[in-house]
């Protein structure tokens, strides 16, 4: 789960300043593979993905993400639950929204080189760049790219430009994209916030019989507001370990208070053991729909996020609006960087980006049937 600490003016926004829904920050892009095997439509704000069509078993197209039927609610839902767009500059924690170049622990607020970014409450208008509307800056049935320019938003150092870019091919393929330049040394982690539900709603209500592996045998240790400690928590013989395959409920009342109670489940940063650029890290499926998931990516550690927090009107699709998404109606699985590691120095990872180097994120997410 994305809990931005940073948050600007808090911007309730009114019915009368919303645009029709089919107009730009809420356009549609549909993209769809040439074979037919998987549709994705994506809008502007957050470059989100709002629906995704692969085929269960029987050779009927699921809708497998969570969302909204009116999108204008990316911007205006209190819940926020951040319904799968791209999330930054900074994604997850920042210890006390601090943080020093070169990174320190601890960096005493008026030292040198220190950054405030304003404490999220959990209530206030977070517009972190899930809540920014991007520009489309190229198109094709197959493939949509959006822009933002992140122009020291937030108390960051430097202006951020980046392009996402949403792509999907035959054979089941949805690939997505960033790569991000800074004009100053800035800290930049991103992921890509999308809840799963490979049955839809139609056989099963929650993700608990989906199973899962994930190829990680640490998991970042953290406080209760979700901080790492600077270790890690070795997952051999406890309910994080996912490397053998295991259904996401196998031990699923150990799991109490471990995200921070009353919180059940899982909302942990999982480090990679090895290089999924090519070999996935991460894959789910459902025997209900059958449909499996296998995730490639860049990225060197994974959120998984059970969801506990969710009460949001289900898409008509998935059986609303009368039925809510709740807690394990999908799981969140997160591409990302280690958590703070800009306040964690004993990580030894750089996530400082500038004028230097520029920022690039990749996954694949490839659809196929399970045995
Ligand atoms: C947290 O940051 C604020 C400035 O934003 C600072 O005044 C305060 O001392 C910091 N707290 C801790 C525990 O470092
Ligand atoms: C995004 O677009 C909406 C709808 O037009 C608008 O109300 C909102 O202010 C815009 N947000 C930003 C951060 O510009
Ligand atoms: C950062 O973006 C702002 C707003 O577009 C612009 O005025 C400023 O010149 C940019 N700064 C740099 C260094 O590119
Ligand atoms: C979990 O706890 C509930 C209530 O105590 C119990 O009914 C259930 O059988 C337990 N499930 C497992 C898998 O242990
Ligand atoms: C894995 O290898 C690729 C290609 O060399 C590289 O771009 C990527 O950053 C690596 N990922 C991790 C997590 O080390
Ligand atoms: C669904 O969620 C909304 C928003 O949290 C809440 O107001 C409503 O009562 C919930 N509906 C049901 C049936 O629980």
């Amino acid at each position: 789960m994305i809990r931005a600490v940073y948050v600007a003016v808090a911007s309730v926004l009114s019915l009368s300043t919303l645009v029709a829904a089919t107009e730009w920050p809420f356009d549609v892009t549909t993209l769809s593979a040439p074979d037919g095997s998987i549709t994705a439509k994506f809008v502007s704000v957050g470059a989100t993905m709002t629906e995704l069509w692969v085929k269960d078993r029987h050779g009927e197209a699921r809708d497998i993400i969570l969302g909204y039927d009116d999108n204008t609610k990316l911007l205006t839902d209190p819940a926020h639950p951040v319904f799968n767009p791209i999330v930054g500059r900074y994604a997850n924690r920042i210890k006390n929204g601090t943080f020093s170049i070169p990174i320190t622990k601890d960096p005493q607020p008026d030292g040198p080189n220190v950054y405030h970014i304003p404490l999220n409450d959990h209530n206030g208008g977070i517009l972190g760049w899930d809540r920014r509307n991007w520009t489309i800056a190229a198109k094709s049935p197959t493939s949509v790219t959006y822009h933002h320019l992140d122009a020291a938003d937030e108390g960051f150092p430097g202006n951020v430009t980046a392009y996402a870019t949403h792509a999907v091919e035959n054979g089941g393929i949805l690939k997505t994209t960033v790569h991000a330049t800074a004009t100053e040394e800035t800290p930049i982690m991103l992921t890509q916030h999308i809840y799963w539900n490979l049955d839809a709603f139609q056989g099963s209500e929650d993700i608990l019989n989906h199973h899962l592996h994930v190829d990680a045998s640490r998991v970042v240790d953290v406080d209760g507001d979700a901080i790492p400690l600077g270790d890690f928590i070795d997952v051999t013989g406890t309910v994080f370990d996912f490397r053998p395959t295991e259904k996401i409920g196998f031990r699923f009342n150990e799991t109490v208070g471990l995200c921070g109670a009353p919180c059940q489940g899982y909302d942990h940063c999982f480090i990679y053991d090895h290089n999924h650029t090519v070999t996935p890290g991460v894959t789910l499926w459902s025997d209900v729909s059958g449909i499996k998931l296998d995730i490639t990516t860049t990225n060197p550690a994974v959120q998984i996020y059970t969801a506990y927090w969710l009460d949001t009107p289900r898409k008509i699709v998935h059986g609303g609006p009368s039925l809510n998404y709740t807690s394990f109606s999908a799981v969140a699985i997160e591409q990302e960087g280690y958590i703070d590691a800009i306040n964690t120095p004993e990580f030894g990872i750089n996530q400082i980006y500038g004028p230097e180097m520029d920022f690039e994120w990749s996954s694949t997410y490839k659809f196929s049937l399970a045995d």
